[in-house]
């Protein structure tokens, strides 16, 4: 039982953040490019590419129970799948993995999946390849053009991290913090409207950071990235993910008075509200500081929906630091959140620090954290009702006539009317629930 010589179907299955999701989408595209087309679904791929996080614990384990699973569906239906292992773990973790499966073919970073083709074939020949370079800026170039994407399109304008928090693989995994170049982001984002996107969501590691040229030879800034990308006519909704209050500007908070085009929401993580563990985990801001930010942006944008990610039970965090953390969530009121146990990775400063916290306070924290989480969470959808605005339709929904789509706070709405995937319709928000909301159509706002 060999690889298929040369394959004829591929499948990627993304694992980690919105970025990671678009290097997938990008991989699919080369790989379709490559006339290799899609595995129908429920069928075997002949080459499947596993894009993998490293963010949090077991990332590694999953990778490899992935490949057991994949080798044994292969071997019952008689052809095993070529493996690609992809992403953050291939990064971190490459030649470990090819030591310990011999059934992965090839492992490739986030920064070098644009020679998979080349891996491919040496591949299909037998030859095992590990790529795991970050050759500056080479990706993009190489990779070919957009040519249909779904509504809301995610577009990457910077990768990598120079703030080595100390709880982090990122800084590793993705490399020092590099801008793409402003032409080539315009080209970009023009490819993706004329390919089907209404909405585009900038997406970066730290997406403030972006810095460049613009057309007239003028330096500038993440503001003047979006206010140049705002000028797409056909290009409805701009968004970005995920900014770094380090970074933030004047500019950058003005913007969101200025450019009608851009989402009232805003996802600024804090990590933790106790100045003691700010410091320990580098990240170059205080509570107060932060809060102070936020103030800013909601004084020119007041209907804006704010979200953050939590760590809790960084090492030495006590149940006082905690509460602190608490307070300052029940300071903000939160729209959405992300929060999780903090997870010691290999090779990270916090992972050797004393005062590892016990998994079952973890857990308690966690639980308790969620649970303000949530109650803010539901209590802003239920704030939007009564509310009359735009939604984007993404999908339809799982009953006939149903359709799913999102209000400019990022909410999921359910709604039932004649419309069409892509369409901004005026929707009147009825019923809240935590996680989405069911509104009434009341409108086409686009033909
Ligand atoms: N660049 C972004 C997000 C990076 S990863 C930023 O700085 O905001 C997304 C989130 O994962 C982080 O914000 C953090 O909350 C969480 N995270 C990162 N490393 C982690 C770890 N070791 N344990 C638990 N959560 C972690
Ligand atoms: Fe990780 Fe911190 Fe960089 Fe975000 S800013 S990617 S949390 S090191
Ligand atoms: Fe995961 Fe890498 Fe994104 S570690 S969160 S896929 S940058």
């Amino acid at each position: 039982m060999t690889n298929p010589a040369s394959p004829k179907t591929y499948r990627v299955k993304s694992f980690g953040c919105q970025m990671n999701v678009y290097d997938g989408e990008r991989m699919a595209e080369l790989l379709a490019q490559q006339g290799i087309a899609p595995a129908p679904e429920g069928e075997e791929a002949d080459l499947v590419v596993l894009n993998t996080c490293h963010i949090r614990e077991k990332a590694a384990e999953k990778v490899y129970s992935d490949i057991g699973r994949l080798v044994k569906a292969g071997r019952a239906a008689g052809r095993e799948p070529m493996i690609a292992v992809a992403g953050c773990v291939a990064q971190a973790e490459g030649e470990e993995i090819m030591a310990r499966a011999p059934s992965v073919s090839m492992v490739v970073g986030p920064q070098a999946y644009h020679r998979l083709p080349d891996m491919i074939e040496r591949a299909s020949r037998g030859e095992h390849a590990t790529d795991t370079d970050m050759p500056e800026d080479a990706k993009f170039a190489a990779l070919p053009k957009r040519r249909k994407v779904g509504p809301s399109a995610f577009l990457t304008i910077q990768e990598g991290c120079d703030k080595f928090c100390t709880y982090c693989v990122v800084p590793y995994t993705r490399g020092a913090e590099i801008s793409r170049p402003f032409s080539d982001l315009l080209r970009e984002a023009e490819t993706l409207v004329a390919a089907g996107a209404v909405e585009i969501t900038l997406l970066g590691q730290n997406v403030n950071a972006w810095t460049g040229t613009d057309d007239a030879g003028r330096d500038i800034g993440f503001d003047g990235l979006v206010k140049a990308v705002a000028k797409l006519p056909e290009l409805q909704r701009i968004r970005y993910t995920t900014s770094h209050p380090m970074d933030v500007t004047d500019g950058m908070i003005a913007m969101h008075g200025e450019v009608d085009k851009l989402m009232p929401y805003l996802h600024l993580p804090v990590q933790s509200g106790s100045n003691r563990v700010l410091k320990a985990m580098n990240r170059s801001h205080d509570a107060a500081g932060y809060l102070k930010l936020l103030d800013r942006f909601r004084a020119v944008r007041p209907d804006l929906a704010l979200s953050g990610d939590f760590i809790v039970g960084f090492p030495g965090e006590t149940e006082a630091e905690f509460a602190e953390t608490l307070a300052l969530v029940d300071a903000v009121k939160y729209a959405a959140a992300f929060s999780f146990k903090y997870s010691p990775r290999p090779g990270t400063p916090a992972a050797s620090m004393d005062g590892q916290v016990a998994q079952e306070v973890m857990e308690d924290r966690l639980a308790r954290l969620q649970a303000s989480l949530n109650r803010d969470q539901l209590a802003f959808n239920q704030a939007t009702v009564g509310r009359t605005c735009e939604v984007l339709v993404e999908r339809k929904g799982k009953l006939p006539g149903q359709w799913l789509g999102k209000s400019p706070w990022l909410q999921s709405v359910w709604f039932a009317g004649d419309v069409v995937i892509g369409d901004i319709v005026r929707v009147e928000l009825a019923e809240a629930g935590p996680n989405s909301l069911e509104g009434r159509l009341l409108e086409r706002a686009t033909a």
